[in-house]
């Protein structure tokens, strides 16, 4: 989908409200949403899925297994049904997978389709043409799928899968869920046992789910952390009756929005908080907010909880590089908490921030300074001095933030106008759309405004 490239930009000035107040509940997660589609395409048999994120991203991931012959459809109440082919069974797509927006629809499906005896081209929109993929071209490669991309490893890009493929033993060198499910995907097809080893852990839903589907997978965990993953390949998978959790990328939003809006005491349903994704609310609690959790459960094999968060004051801690993978997505908002907390905040060993939707370190640091924050940007991360808990002063009447077609950078922003003084205008609030199409109107309710 390229929404975003073929209509008018949509600006907007996000100013301070009332008080976030009230229940709210955010989206399905847009992970396991992906996950959910494209395991269900392979299952043999109908898999059933609520809760599914309808953003744009998600649906680059139906509208590309449906090109290549799942049945995908959304029922009247909100469920969705999948209709698999079985693994081996994907079809030669007729024309190229548009991928919009969306990295890990684009790195997830290479690797399906790289065991695949199917030739697919893959093109995206602005932000994700410059995104590299050579990080996933290199083992697929190695599997025997060939490759031609545009320079540096970027989209456009044609994929020649090959059955059978080769089993191959991986260790990633960058710390990348996509990376790494986007070989044990391929490696659902491949005769054999395909193997990942990770150094540093990332979100493991792709472990979770396909060992839901009944896909034979093995992880071992050694005494410094080190995951080894095996995937035995020609896997036969189940369909599935899937819950997906609510997002805890798109709740960060609001947990940081009533931490810093004064009077705030809001409850945010259904909250994700699988522990390699939730780290942002240990670093905020860390920082002095007051996050609760609230009926702590299961939903769908993922842990999850209801979160009441209240107006806090928060105070700069220095963020242990440990935790990045944990909460890569959320760096953006917390560097706008961080904006607002009193003393320093320090953050490092964000290197993959750079190569997401933008350049999340230096598209923050541009657009918090243009909001009077206080910010000195390094080679691998961000320091922030705080004001302490005074607002912003908010962008000038004729500046806008640059979001460079990336949702996280609106969202994040719009969070900064709230707790500002004259408001914080972005240039386009159209990305938003990717991965959580309810922001504003949820925003709006929360404050009182709806
Ligand atoms: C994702 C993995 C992360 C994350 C992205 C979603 C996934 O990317 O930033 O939003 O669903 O596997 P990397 O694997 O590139 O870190």
């Amino acid at each position: 989908m390229h929404s975003a490239d073929s209509t008018a930009p949509r600006p907007r000035r996000f100013t301070a409200g009332g008080p976030l107040t009230g229940r709210i509940r955010v989206p399905g997660d847009k992970s396991i949403s992906h996950r959910s589609i494209m395991l269900g395409a392979l299952a043999v048999g109908r898999t059933r899925v609520t809760g599914l994120l309808e953003g744009e991203d998600v649906m680059s991931t139906a509208a590309a297994m449906r090109a290549m012959g799942a049945t995908i459809e959304r029922l009247e109440t909100g469920e969705w049904v999948i209709d698999g082919v079985g693994v081996g069974g994907l079809m030669q797509p007729r024309t190229a997978l548009d991928m919009g927006n969306s990295g890990t629809s684009t790195r997830l499906l290479m690797g399906l389709v790289a065991s695949h005896p199917v030739t697919a081209t893959f093109i995206g929109d602005a932000s994700l043409s410059k995104r590299p993929m050579g990080r996933v071209i290199e083992p697929l490669s190695q599997m025997g799928a060939d490759f031609t991309a545009a320079p540096g490893g970027r989209l456009p890009l044609t994929l020649r899968g090959i059955a059978p493929a080769v089993p191959i033993s991986y260790r990633l060198p960058v710390a990348s869920a996509q990376v790494k499910s986007a070989v044990l995907l391929a490696g659902l097809n491949t005769p054999g046992i395909t193997t990942v080893i990770e150094p540093v852990p990332t979100r493991d839903h792709s472990e979770r789910m396909l060992k839901g589907f009944g896909a034979e997978l093995a992880v071992e965990i050694a005494a410094d952390g080190t995951r080894t993953i095996h995937l035995t390949g020609e896997a036969e998978l189940k369909p599935q009756t899937i819950d997906v959790p609510g997002d805890p990328s798109s709740a960060a939003f609001f947990v940081v929005a009533a931490l810093l809006v004064p009077g705030s005491d809001l409850v945010i349903e259904n909250v994700g908080l699988n522990p390699t994704r939730a780290a942002l609310f240990g670093v905020l609690r860390d920082m002095g907010g007051s996050i609760e959790e609230l009926d702590r459960r299961d939903v769908g094999g993922e842990p999850v909880a209801d979160l009441l968060v209240r107006h806090s004051p928060l105070t700069g801690i220095a963020v242990d590089p440990a935790v990045v993978p944990s909460m890569v997505d959320e760096f953006p908002v917390l560097f706008v908490a961080a904006a607002l907390a009193s003393g320093r905040t320090i953050t490092t060993g964000l290197e993959e921030l750079r190569v997401k939707e933008s350049d999340r370190i230096a598209v923050m640091r541009t657009a918090l300074e243009l909001a009077g924050a206080r910010v000195t940007e390094t080679e691998d991360g961000l320091i922030i001095d705080g004001t302490g808990g005074e607002p912003l002063a908010g962008t000038p009447e004729s500046a806008e933030v640059a979001t460079h077609l990336d949702h996280r950078i609106a969202m994040s922003m719009a969070v900064a106008g709230l707790a500002s003084r004259a408001g914080v205008a972005v240039d386009d609030t159209r990305p938003i759309a990717t991965s959580f199409p309810v922001f504003e109107a949820l925003l709006a309710k929360a404050s009182g405004a709806a």
